[in-house]
Formats: C-alpha cells, structure tokens, sequence
C-alpha cells in the first residue's frame, strides 16, 4: 500500500538536529498500518491513514460506509461516503466512529436536480488499489474514475477532485452539512454564496461520552467555474432516503433538536471543469473564524505549499529520533517512523479554538482518553518533544483551572473527545502524567510555560476532591479516602454518582495516580506531610489482594472488595483472552468482575511504582519470574490493549532483564507488522505506536517518574534530539546483532546487555536510565553478547541501586 514517495525537495530546516543529510523519514512511513477492519475479530487498529500535520486539528479523510470505522477509514473494499474533515485516531469507542464532519462528494455524469446526492445513494466503490498516502497527502480513485486528493494545515486544508477527461461537462460536489460519521445530527445551517464560498454550522454528538459539540466549516470554491448551486433536503426527518434537490435554493437552517434528527441536508454545486479545488477551514468557534482559518492558512490556495510544509512538520518530527536508514533493518525503520509518526497525530491542537472559556492557555482535544496514553505517548513526548508536551500539560492543567462547578477549581481532564468530556474508563489517569511532567521539567517548567503551584493543585484536587459524577472526570475519593479501597456494592452518602464498577482496576489507578502526587511534590518541593501522606496512600493498592485465591498453582490475586473487608470472588481468568465464561469487562453494570478491559491475571502486576512489593505479595522473585511466565505461555497476556503494555519488561524486577529482552522480541514480531493488520489492538490515539517505538529503542518509560527500563534495542544506533534542552544523545548498540531481529532470536544471538556506558562511565545498573541521561547529550553504548548463562547471572548488575526502583525499598527517593 506505500506508495510512491513525492518528489518535492526540500531543505530540512531542523536547528540543532543532528541528521543525516540523506535522511528522508517521511518516505519511511507506512500511513496503512493499523487500518484492517475490526469487524469479525479482525485487528482494528483504528488507524488515521489521511492528510495531517502532527496534532493538528483537521484530519482530513475519506469515510467507509460500512462499521467499525472509528477513524472513518478501513482498508477494506467497502464503499467511500465521502471525505471529511475531521477525525480521531486509532481510538476505541462507538464503532461508527467520531467526527467526520462536513464531508464532500464528487458526483458525474447527472442532472443537477436528480443527482444522488443521499448518503446511501451517492456512495462509490474505490478502484483497486488506488489508496495511496504519505505524511501530508492522501488519494484515492473511484471507479468511476473520479480521483480525490487532500493535504492540509492545523485549521485548513485543500481537496482536489479529479473528474475523467471523458466526463459530461457537469461535474458536481455535494457538501453534505448532516452525515458525520455517528450520523448524530442535531442542528444547524448550510449557506451557499455567490462568491462559491459554503458556511456550515453543525451540532452533532460526541462519539465517547454523553454531550454533545457545535462545530464551524468554510469552503471555498472558484466561482469562475462555478455553474450551479442550489441544496438539498430529505421530505423530513421520518423519511431520510426521500431526497429533494433544489435549484437556486442557497440556505437551509435546522434549530436544534435534543435528539437526534435523521434529516439528510446539503448544498450541490456544479462546475465546467475537470479538476476541482476546494479550499476549507475549520472552527470550533464560528463560521466567520472558520473562514479565517482556510483564508490564513492557506492564502493562495498553493497546494505545494500547503504539503511542502506539512511534510517538512513531520520531518521535524520524525527526526527527533533520527538514524541512519541505509545501517538498519528495513522492516524495523517502517515499524519505527510509522510509530513516531502515528504518536505525534494526536492530541490535537485546539489552540484559539477553545469555544467554553477564555484563556490564554492552549487548548487541546482527543485526550481519548489518557487512560491509554499516559503510559506510553506521553513518555515519548517527554523525550522528544518538550515544547508540544508542555502546551498539552498546560491543556490538561488549564481543563482543572476552569471546568470546576459554581466558581470553584475542577479536575483534570481524562477523556476529552469531541471537545467535552467523556467517559472515564478507571482513574484519572492524567494525574501521571503531569506528574511525569513535574518530575522531569518542573525545575525548568517556567521556561516552557507551565505554572507548576497550579500543576500541582490541579492533582492535589484531583487526589482529594470528588465530582458530582466521577462518570465523566476525576475520581471516587469518598470511598478510596474513607476505606483505601474501592468497595463493591456502596452506596456513596455523598451523593456523588459514578459507574460503580471496576472496583479493583480503578483501586490499582488511584493508587499510581496518589504516586504521581507524591512524585510532584517531590520534584516541586513541597511539604513533607503532602509526600508521605501521597506515598501512603500509593500503596493501597495491597488492599485489594486476596491471598486466598489461587490460579495455575499461584496464590494471591487482586480481586473486589466489600466494606466488611471481604472479598467478592471472580475468577483471575476473567476478562482474559483465555476467558472461558466470556465475562463483560467493560465499564458497564455488568461488569462483575472488578477490572476493566484486563483480567485480575493482568491487573495483579500493576504497580510500576512499587514492583518489589508485587513480588512480595505474589511469594518472592522465584514464584514472581514463574509467574509471569505463566501469563505470557498460558495467554493471559493481551497484546492489544493498554493493560499488558509493561509486562513484558518486568522481569526485569525480578533482576532477570535477558528474560525481557526475549520476551520483548517475542511480542513485537508476534503481534505487530507492517501491514493493514500490523497492530493486535486499536492503535488508542498513538498508545500502541508509541508503546512500539519504545520497544524499537529498547526502553520501556516508569510512569510518573525519571527511570526508564533500558533493554535490547532494535537500531543498532539512533539519536534522540530533544528540543528544548537541544541535546542529541546518540545510543549505540556495540555488536548488534540483525539475527536478533525476529520472535525467537536463534541460540547464542547477541540480544543480552553485557554492559552500559553513559559517556565514558559505566552504567550501575543494566536494567534503568535515568531520565537526565536519555535526554543529556553525548553516547550511550549499550553492548550486547550472546550468553545466556552470564546473561541470566549477572541480572541487572551487582551495584546496591542496580535494580529499578520501586517505593517499598526505598526507591524514587
Ligand atoms: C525524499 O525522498 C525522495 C525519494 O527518494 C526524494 O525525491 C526527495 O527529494 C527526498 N526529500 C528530502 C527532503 O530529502
Ligand atoms: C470485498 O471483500 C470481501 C472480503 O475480502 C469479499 O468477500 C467480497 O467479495 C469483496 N466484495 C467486492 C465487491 O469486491
Ligand atoms: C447540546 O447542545 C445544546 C445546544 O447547543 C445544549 O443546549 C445542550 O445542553 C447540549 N448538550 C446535550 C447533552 O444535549
Ligand atoms: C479560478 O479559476 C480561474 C479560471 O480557471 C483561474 O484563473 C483562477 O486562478 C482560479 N482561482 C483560484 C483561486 O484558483
Ligand atoms: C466554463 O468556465 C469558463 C471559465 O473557466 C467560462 O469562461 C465559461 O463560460 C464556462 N462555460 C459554461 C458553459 O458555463
Ligand atoms: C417522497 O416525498 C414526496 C413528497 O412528500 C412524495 O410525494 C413521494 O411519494 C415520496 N417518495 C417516496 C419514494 O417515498
Ligand atoms: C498550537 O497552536 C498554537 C496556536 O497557533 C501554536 O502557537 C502552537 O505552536 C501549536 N502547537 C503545536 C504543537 O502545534
Ligand atoms: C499508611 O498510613 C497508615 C496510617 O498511618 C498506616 O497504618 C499504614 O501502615 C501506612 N501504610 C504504608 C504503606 O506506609
Ligand atoms: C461482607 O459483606 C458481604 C456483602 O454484603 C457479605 O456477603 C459477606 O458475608 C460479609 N462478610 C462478612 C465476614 O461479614
């Protein structure tokens, strides 16, 4: 599916960047990954394949008709209902997806007041094959020889039709002002002006949550080709499909219905031409800004201009790990830029577009959710991009500054989706993320703009406050407050109202979340009664471990809790992939179980804060190593989603990082390609491409903290460039050995660290870097052997700190 790679050159305008003059990387993005159907048990990546520069807000694409389609796309022969403007990327949720907005159609060969101009009526087969993108650009053809192109900017963008030669002169484009994607309609107005220009206002719903959003759209077309105009509208709401088209009509309004209105509504326009620019923008805050946004962005509708620059964003971007393509494994370059590229999408910059209050923060939307990006895309942006990180940070902080009710202070954001929060899946899982932020920049956050006293209010509010509904932001402190647990079958006094389940999954979060508090209080000094009391609270996570239940000949499992102190039993089978029950693991009421998404086998390893005191509970190292084991052979592991993301690398805690290096490989080459299927779950706003590229660089990052599992990468050599210290620090991996590279490297391979040199100095530990180190500048060498035998005996080294930290023995300290 990759296709052709463009031929605009370019000069890479990257500062202190060190690259090599060859490097391209953008040709080594493969933009399908991820893109197969999740219909039918399928892998359902949910992957964005269309144009956008990184975290922008228009992510322009085309639509499949039929579902899943998350991000409206599917590399399936399914018919295209349109391409629209706006998208999400890789996320799980409503299967018929979110946003897709104001989508045009081309349509041939009809007369104007009979063209089929419905949903249903219009949609067309692409030709084979004739998907084609790189960063930037994006076309597909129909078979009826139409072709659509698109590229775009932050608020902006151009789509070229392409109409065959041989076509009648009338070449039309519906612009269809009701079909997003959920087909949630709710309101709104379409204007067509002489001028060729078309304003759209509509409300529509959000695809993750229970509110809904308004959003603004403005094309422009040449109205010197310009022939017809007029719009269309389904007889009413009760009879869709029954379409009237008319001429010379140029404005239709609908007034907002609480429920959904089923009205199909459009304008048409016709033209003389063959080929057919529309340029067009996109707001949050009305149509006139929505025009702006296409008039600034793109002044001259000057289509090289437009995807030069995008493609010279993604460079940028792409280059903040740079390597030398022509020394390294050609399926592991295509891994690892797709991956860098897919984890930069999202979240998308709404910065002047906030449309709920004034601030002079940025904004930022798809946070969806950070239950699945503070373990992995957040991290990477730690390294890679500081500057973008903080403005996200001051986003999530600014969402506590001014979401609160009746003038007092809120919480902070976790899912926001479509511009509103939506649905919070455990805790609140932004609190390890700024506090990842507090403990690597806070000493620096001034410079980048991020007040760190409101930082660490928002998570000391976050830690203690309750919302009147913990459904849709922050957490259930009555109950972890009162009882240091979360109790199944409470009632909350308060009267605060959540989805009650997921007891022991939400308990697990709450506790990392009070370890992200402490950590920030650290980082930020402030009082010692705030760090112990967060340190204590961190920990309660025991309190949800029943030694008595047993499974595969092991003791102690998470389980749910009542009041009395009780457990309330369900199999550490359930929720996982070897579910013999089929047991409900969502966030709904039935869920019986206690986890979300992940079984008690999963959950029970989570506490990367305090790992030693998970192999206490589960009988020491011996009983822990088998264990894990037992997880990934008997498969309790879930490649596919969130949960399972650090596992492969905990044997490392148990002073075993050859075990991991193996066990690392075994999970890249079992579960992730570089084809449509190349992903085992929804890619989650850039979790899974993110979690990939760690892997890649052979790191794994410590929530909420400084350390970073070190491991076997698979570059023999990469340079991450961090652009606000402006340091590149290059890692080399001495001896690296290609044999490694597959899912079960061969005997006597060179896939054990043997020893690491930060700079001249060796490392005392062969299982953690610091933080200060990836990003300081200068070399790391990590050298690699083949032994097994002194591998698996020299563990993470003989040095009193060689382990990774964990709070219990003394570790973050
Ligand atoms: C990227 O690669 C293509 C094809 O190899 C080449 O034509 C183009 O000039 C390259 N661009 C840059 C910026 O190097
Ligand atoms: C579309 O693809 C499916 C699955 O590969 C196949 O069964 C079906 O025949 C195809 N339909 C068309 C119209 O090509
Ligand atoms: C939907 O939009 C309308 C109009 O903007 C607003 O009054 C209403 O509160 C919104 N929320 C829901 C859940 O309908
Ligand atoms: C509009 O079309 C006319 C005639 O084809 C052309 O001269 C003009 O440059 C076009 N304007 C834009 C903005 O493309
Ligand atoms: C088609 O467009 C051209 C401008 O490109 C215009 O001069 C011409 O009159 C148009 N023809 C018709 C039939 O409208
Ligand atoms: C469509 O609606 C029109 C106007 O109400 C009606 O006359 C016509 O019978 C309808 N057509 C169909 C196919 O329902
Ligand atoms: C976000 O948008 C603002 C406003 O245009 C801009 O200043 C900032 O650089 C953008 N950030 C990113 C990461 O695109
Ligand atoms: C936390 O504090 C409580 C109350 O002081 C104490 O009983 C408990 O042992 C502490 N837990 C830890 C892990 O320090
Ligand atoms: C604790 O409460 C649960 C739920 O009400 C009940 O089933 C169980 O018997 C109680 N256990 C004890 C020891 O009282």
């Amino acid at each position: 599916m990759r296709p052709q790679v463009h031929t605009i050159a370019f000069v890479l305008a990257l500062s202190a960047a060190k690259t090599n003059a060859a490097t391209n990387l953008t040709s080594l993005v493969n933009l399908f990954i991820g893109t197969a159907s999740g219909a039918n048990g399928g892998s359902g990546g949910n992957s964005f394949p269309g144009a956008a520069v990184p975290h922008a807000m228009v992510k322009v694409g085309i639509d499949v008709s039929t579902a899943p389609r998350q991000a409206g796309y599917i590399a399936d022969n399914s018919s295209i209902t349109g391409i629209s403007l706006m998208h999400d990327e890789g996320t799980g949720g409503n299967t018929n997806g979110g946003y897709g907005i104001f989508p045009l159609f081309p349509l041939t060969n009809c007369a104007f007041a009979s063209c089929p101009v419905g949903l249903s009526a219009r949609q067309a087969l692409r030709a084979a094959g004739a998907d084609a993108a790189r960063p930037g650009y994006f076309t597909t053809k129909f078979v009826n020889g139409i072709q659509t192109e698109t590229t775009s900017t932050r608020r902006a963008g151009l789509i070229r039709f392409t109409y065959p030669s041989t076509a009648s002169p009338n070449n039309h484009v519906v612009v269809d002002l009701t079909n997003d994607l959920g087909r949630s309609f709710e309101g709104g107005s379409i204007t067509v002006l002489s001028s060729g220009r078309v304003k759209l206002s509509g409300t529509y719903l959000q695809s993750y949550g229970t509110d809904n959003y308004t959003v603004f759209g403005c094309y422009d077309f040449n109205a010197t080709n310009l022939q017809a105009t007029g719009t269309y509208r389904s007889v009413s709401s009760s009879s869709p499909t029954n379409i009237t088209i008319s001429p010379n009509v140029n404005s239709l309004s609908f007034p907002f219905t609480s429920s959904v209105n089923r009205i199909q509504a459009g304008a048409l326009l016709s033209f003389n031409k063959s080929t057919l620019l529309a340029r067009f923008g996109v707001s949050f805050k009305s149509t006139d800004q929505a025009c702006t946004n296409a008039e600034e962005e793109i002044p001259n509708w000057d289509w090289d201009a437009v995807e030069t620059a995008s493609r010279t964003k993604w460079e940028d971007v792409l280059n903040r790990v740079s390597t030398d393509p022509s020394k390294q494994d050609a399926n592991v370059l295509t891994l690892f830029y797709s991956s860098l590229y897919r984890a930069s999408l999202v979240p998308a910059n709404l910065t002047d577009e906030n449309p709920y209050w004034t601030s002079d923060y940025p904004f930022y939307d798809a946070l969806f959710c950070s239950w699945d990006t503070f373990r992995t895309v957040h991290p990477l942006l730690s390294i890679t991009s500081p500057r973008e990180w903080a403005e996200i940070v001051n986003a999530y902080v600014d969402g506590w500054r001014n979401t609160g009710e009746k003038n007092s202070l809120g919480f902070i954001p976790e899912c926001r989706a479509n511009t509103k929060a939506g649905y919070v899946q455990g805790g609140s899982d932004g609190m390890p993320i700024l506090g990842d932020f507090a403990v690597k920049y806070g000493a620096r956050a001034q410079e980048l703009g991020v007040p760190t006293n409101d930082l660490y209010q928002a998570l000391v509010d976050t830690a203690e406050n309750t919302p009147p509904d913990w459904y849709r932001v922050g957490r259930q402190n009555t109950a972890w407050k009162q009882f240091g647990f979360i109790p199944t079958a409470w009632v909350d006094p308060s009267g605060s109202t959540g989805l009650a389940t997921r007891e022991a999954s939400r308990a697990f979060e709450y506790a990392l979340g009070d370890f992200a508090v402490r950590q920030a209080g650290i980082a930020l000094k402030k009082s010692t009664s705030d760090i112990t009391k967060y340190a204590n609270r961190s920990m309660n996570f025991v309190n949800m471990w029943d030694p008595s239940v047993t499974s595969e000949g092991f003791s102690g499992f998470a389980q749910r809790r009542f009041i009395n102190g009780s457990f309330a039993f369900s199999p550490p089978n359930a929720c996982s992939p070897v579910d013999p029950v089929g047991h409900s693991c969502a966030r709904g009421d039935d869920n019986n179980v206690g986890f979300y998404e992940s079984s008690s086998w999963e959950m029970s390893f989570f506490a990367p804060h305090s790992m030693s005191t998970i192999i206490k509970l589960m009988g020491g190292t011996a009983t822990f190593l088998d264990r894990v084991n037992t997880y990934f052979t008997k498969g309790y592991f879930q490649a596919g989603n969130e949960p399972s993301f650090e596992i492969p690398w905990v044997y490392h805690y148990g002073n075993r990082p050859d075990l991991s290096a193996l066990r690392v490989r075994d999970v890249i080459y079992k579960n992730f390609n570089t084809k449509i299927n190349g992903l085992p779950g929804n890619d989650d706003s850039g979790a899974m491409a993110s979690l990939l590229a760690f892997h890649i660089m052979g790191l794994y990052p410590v929530a909420a903290s400084k350390q970073l599992l070190i491991g076997s990468p698979l570059l023999s050599s990469f340079t991450i460039n961090n652009n606000f210290f402006n340091t590149q620090t290059t890692f080399t991996v001495k001896n690296f050995d290609s044999t490694t590279l597959v899912a079960a490297p061969p005997v006597g391979s060179r896939i054990y660290v043997k020893s690491i040199t930060i700079n001249g100095n060796i490392s005392p530990s062969l299982c953690w870097v610091d933080f200060d180190d990836v990003v300081g500048g200068g070399e790391i060498v990590i050298e690699v052997y083949g032994d097994a035998t002194a591998a698996a005996s020299a563990g993470c080294g003989s040095a009193p700190n060689a382990l990774p930290d964990s709070l219990e023995t003394g570790g973050f300290s």
